[in-house]
């Protein structure tokens, strides 16, 4: 089985970005943690980032039938897409939402989520080992 994992805006800049709220780890050591981690279940991971809600609604609509789940940092459009909301919920499989920052701990715009509507679970303040957490927790559900 194949687990999407989608990051939405600025997350390309993971690693240099305040580093100080997002930590020095990059995308690429994200890739590499999880694939070493589906890999070791008999399963893999496609790993992508766009600036763009088009982009990711278009991959989002691709994983229908294809993905067994989808792992995604929504980023800033998780408190404004309403499209990234109805995209996720044309997906038949498990949406995990994962946050590298705390975000409750944060501004009062980043309480809420469209996407947490539709997630079956949330993973927010553990860093970029949320991504990790948030795998386990796929791995278990279509395990
Ligand atoms: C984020 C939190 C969002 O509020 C923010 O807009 C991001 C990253 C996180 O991973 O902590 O870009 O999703």
């Amino acid at each position: 089985p194949e687990i999407l994992i989608l990051n939405g805006p600025n997350l390309n800049l993971l690693g240099k970005r305040q580093p100080e709220i997002y930590g020095h780890e990059t995308l690429a050591d994200v890739e590499a943690a999880c694939a070493a981690l589906a890999g070791a279940a008999g399963a893999s991971i496609t790993l992508r980032q766009s600036n763009s809600e088009a982009e990711l609604i278009g991959w989002i609509h691709e994983a229908r039938g294809t993905a067994a789940g989808i792992i995604i940092n929504p980023a800033a459009f998780t408190h404004t897409s309403v499209a990234l909301y109805d995209a996720l919920n044309t997906y038949e499989g498990p949406v995990i939402e994962v946050h590298i920052s705390n975000v409750h701990k944060r501004e009062s715009f980043r309480h809420h989520s469209y996407v947490s509507l539709r997630a079956e679970g949330v993973i927010a303040g553990c860093g970029v080992q949320g991504y990790e957490l948030a795998l386990a927790r796929v791995l278990r559900l279509i395990g």
